[in-house]
């Protein structure tokens, strides 16, 4: 016990309690001793740091509870050479560690060991990161007592920082891809302007029926990947905000008419009906009739995509006092729930079973034109193999 200038003894001492406050030190250094281990132990057991300690020979004398916890066995004296194997310590990178290297026999050999990670990963256990810093003790007479290391659990910690890394990258890839996709979409679509022009002029000249098949099949294969080739070139530009509205007031139902009479071919083809309201209410907004269009081109091909043959594809408009809303519903494979919060996600695709055409873009490309008009997108299903529904909500035009 140490011994003030005042007298008094240092440390902690015991306060008398029901004594109007006033603090009484203990007098009685035994009591103060007990009381004081008994005040060190009780902080050492509650703590969330693991601390542990060994003796001058090597042989762990001392585990908290949180230490108990992070090897999930009863301390027992074994020597420092069997540590690693026993306690399942390993590096960082999963590789078990040597004798040496282990934070508390470092700490015995001399070293003041800061911030050293060690995962302990006993079996059947979930593996802990743990960051220990320790060194050896004497006692007052300068004799070697041992070494303590405290260590601190920084499992979740890491994996927080794993995932916002993770994150980061993500996002730089798609940044990379992005301005790829700006550079390789301007060059691929120009020659593509000229060969459909060609097909065009041959198209007219052209009177065997043979040649006349070959020349749609050409021209319809160098209209898809056109599509694809405006599709990349639309994310490169909402990636880099040049993504800007041709608005006009328009009527809806005009929109939606010729993007149902578009997709007709293609679900009669597959044995899919569609049915729309046989007569709307003019409905006026102010929109990009163009980019309105693809929304729409773009629903109703997935709905035919993700719907099999004798399936049914509904649309239906409801108007509002201020604002418009139009669903595209279908009777196809649904949307698990796990993935319908990321529909809407640049490159998202559902990849269980069979791939299907395209890249994963339409939606998002969807979202944002939607947005723009200051409107919105939902999606909704009741699970797998239950349908989906695609709804735009638009303002309507106030003119
Ligand atoms: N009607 C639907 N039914 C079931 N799943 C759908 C439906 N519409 C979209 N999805 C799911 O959402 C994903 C993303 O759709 P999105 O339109 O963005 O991309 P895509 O159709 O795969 O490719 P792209 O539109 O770029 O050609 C689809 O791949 C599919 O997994
Ligand atoms: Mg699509």
């Amino acid at each position: 016990m140490s011994t003030k200038p005042d007298g008094s003894t240092g440390g902690m001492g015991r306060v008398a309690s029901g004594d109007a406050g006033a603090a009484v030190l203990a007098s009685d250094a035994a009591l103060l001793t007990s009381d004081r281990q008994e005040l060190l132990w009780a902080v050492l057991e509650n703590l969330s740091e693991g601390v542990v300690a060994c003796d001058a020979s090597g042989t762990l004398s001392f585990f908290n509870r949180a230490t108990r916890e992070f090897h999930g066995m009863a301390e027992e004296p074994i020597g420092p050479q069997e540590w690693s194997e026993r306690y399942s310590l390993h590096r960082a990178d999963g590789t078990l560690m040597n004798v040496d290297e282990v934070p508390l026999v470092r700490a015995l050999r001399g070293e003041i060991v800061r911030d050293a990670v060690m995962v302990i990963a006993p079996r059947n256990r979930e593996a802990r990161t743990v960051i220990c810093s320790g060194r050896r003790l004497y006692d007052r007479s300068g004799k070697l007592l041992g070494a303590v290391v405290v260590m601190r659990d920084i499992t979740e910690q890491i994996a927080a920082e794993r995932h916002k890394a993770d994150l980061a990258r993500e996002r730089e890839l798609n940044h990379a891809k992005d301005e790829l996709l700006a550079t390789v979409a301007h060059e691929l679509r120009n020659p593509l302007t000229s060969v459909l022009g060609w097909t065009h002029v041959l198209k007219l000249q052209l009177q065997d029926e043979e040649a006349r098949s070959a020349l749609a099949a050409i021209e319809r294969s160098t209209r898809m990947q056109a599509q694809l080739i405006d599709d990349l070139s639309d994310v490169a530009r909402i990636a880099s905000g040049k993504l800007t509205l041709n608005r006009e007031r328009l009527f809806v139902q005009e929109i939606l008419e010729s993007v149902i009479a578009g997709s007709r071919p293609a679900a009669e083809k597959k044995r899919i009906a569609i049915i729309a309201p046989a007569s709307y209410e003019p409905t006026a907004v102010e929109a990009d009739r163009i980019r309105l269009q693809q929304v729409f081109w773009n629903l109703f091909t997935n709905a035919l995509k993700f719907t099999p043959s004798g399936g049914t594809v509904f649309v239906e408009v409801q108007v509002r006092h201020d604002h418009v809303r139009m669903s595209v519903r279908d009777t196809g494979r649904g949307i698990k729930e796990d993935f319908l919060s990321r529909v809407f996600d640049r490159y998202a695709q559902e990849t269980a079973g069979r791939r299907h055409q395209g890249l994963g873009l339409g939606l998002s490309i969807a979202r944002t034109i939607i947005e723009l008009h200051g409107g919105s997108i939902t999606a909704a299903s009741e699970g797998e193999g239950r349908g989906a529904v695609f709804s735009v909500t638009l303002p309507r035009s106030v003119r």
